[in-house]
């Protein structure tokens, strides 16, 4: 169900929308740790730890001393195979910040520090500095929904009205989404959209349980033209000089993906939406699909792509057919794993000329093959695309 503003006030203190005055954080030193652990240890860190650590999405805790050292020469091997950083995105597609692919430099040197030095010693996970933006608002998402012990993903949308302290009449803009959830782990994925036309909150009002049961697509826009984050992904943030508004009046609808995990939890979470801290064009959203072609009208730069698709997906690729009708590949995901998926940032930002046009091929596995599904299901085994682009020749906009 929805939270009418006037509620929020009185009775529910901690929930939705609170305005941040003051700067996140003075604090920006670095810890100097970091740079005195070797440079194997530091791409185990970076590429390994993201997915091997305490409540991390594999089973396997690799910050365990004892377990790192059981498992430093299957690990070495699997690197050596290529099978460990999995799940990612290939060469093939335009390049992605952060992606944890291994340069060769890098696996070299990981591979030097499983070999000899690894065992014993575990670095630190990488901790990013805290923010140093201002924190344009917080929201409490999924409060008082309970994810079931079995295993296997769930997902819930849920409409959050915004606070009326904040000033509706000042444009609004955020360019990083951070992610603080109470049980690290439980929460994959959420993705956001702004409702400017009060759909979703109509929804998740009749509904009486917390949230509603279905995506958070909004008629022809889909969740993640408001960005999104992950479990892989805490902090997500567009590159300099981007920024994404925040529609006056607009409800906020966060569709949440988790998954069981052999008890009743609470997959409640704290989303700060921060501030851009220089000039930037606004973002709008891209979304691309099996059954959606998008056609750029304008050129623009692509600087960040997100993806739905349910555990049957095999294979996704996404193209650009250029106005002579040249096709190159912008993203290519050989192994899709729903589990692990986050949304990625263009390195650098992607320019997509006037008259491109964005589709989507993608493979569905033997099950999704012999499954009758219901039009749920079978929207899942379709990926949804979702590019935030900035128009080339927009205006730089500077908040005050
Ligand atoms: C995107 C998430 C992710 C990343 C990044 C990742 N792994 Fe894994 N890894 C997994 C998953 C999932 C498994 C399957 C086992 C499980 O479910 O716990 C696994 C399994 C393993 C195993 C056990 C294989 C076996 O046969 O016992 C080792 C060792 C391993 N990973 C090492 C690494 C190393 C080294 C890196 C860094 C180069 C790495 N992983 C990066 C997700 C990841």
């Amino acid at each position: 169900m929805t939270f009418p503003a006037e509620r929020l006030g009185r009775s529910c203190p901690v929930l939705c929308v609170i305005l941040l005055a003051t700067p996140a954080s003075a604090d920006q030193s670095v810890s100097l740790d970091s740079l005195q652990i070797s440079a194997g240890a530091r791409v185990f860190s970076q590429s390994c730890l993201p997915c091997h650590g305490a409540n991390s999405p594999s089973a396997l805790d690799l910050t365990d001393p004892i377990e790192l050292h059981r498992k430093s020469p299957t690990a070495a091997k699997i690197v050596r195979e290529g099978v460990m950083p999995p799940w990612l995105p290939s060469e093939m597609g335009a390049p992605l910040m952060h992606s944890r692919k291994l340069s060769d430099v890098d696996r070299t040197a990981l591979l030097e520090w499983l070999d000899h030095s690894g065992p014993g010693k575990v670095p630190a996970t990488e901790v990013l500095p805290p923010p140093s933006q201002n924190c344009e608002l917080i929201v409490r998402v999924a409060e008082n929904w309970r994810v079931g012990a079995d295993p296997g993903l769930t997902l819930r949308s849920f409409a959050l009205s915004r606070d009326h302290a904040i000033d509706r009449h000042a444009a609004q803009y955020f360019n990083a989404v951070e992610l603080v959830a109470d049980a690290p782990g439980l929460v994959h994925g959420i993705s956001f959209l702004w409702d400017e036309l009060g759909y979703g909150a109509r929804l998740d009002a009749s509904d009486p349980a917390p949230g509603y049961d279905a995506v958070g697509d909004i008629g022809l826009n889909a969740s993640g033209s408001g960005g999104g984050v992950s479990r892989l992904s805490t902090l997500w943030r567009l590159p300099k000089g981007y920024a994404i508004e925040i529609p006056t009046d607009a409800v906020l609808i966060a569709e949440v993906h988790a998954e069981g995990r052999g008890k009743v939890e609470s997959p409640a979470a704290t989303v700060r939406f921060l501030a851009p801290t220089e000039p930037f064009k606004p973002v709008h959203a891209v979304s691309v699909s099996a059954a959606r072609v998008a056609m750029i009208a304008t050129a623009c730069e692509a600087v960040s792509i997100s993806i739905r698709a349910g555990a049957h997906v095999k294979s996704i690729d996404v193209f650009a057919k250029d106005a002579n009708g040249h096709s190159r590949c912008v993203l290519n995901i050989p192994r899709w794993n729903e589990a692990l998926s986050e949304p990625w940032i263009f390195d650098p930002p992607l320019a997509l000329d006037a008259g491109t046009e964005l589709f989507v091929r993608s493979t569905v596995n033997e099950v999704a093959k012999d499954t009758l599904v219901d039009a749920n299901a079978s929207a899942m085994n379709q990926p949804m695309i979702v590019l935030l682009v900035a128009d080339k020749d927009a205006d730089l906009i500077r908040e005050k």
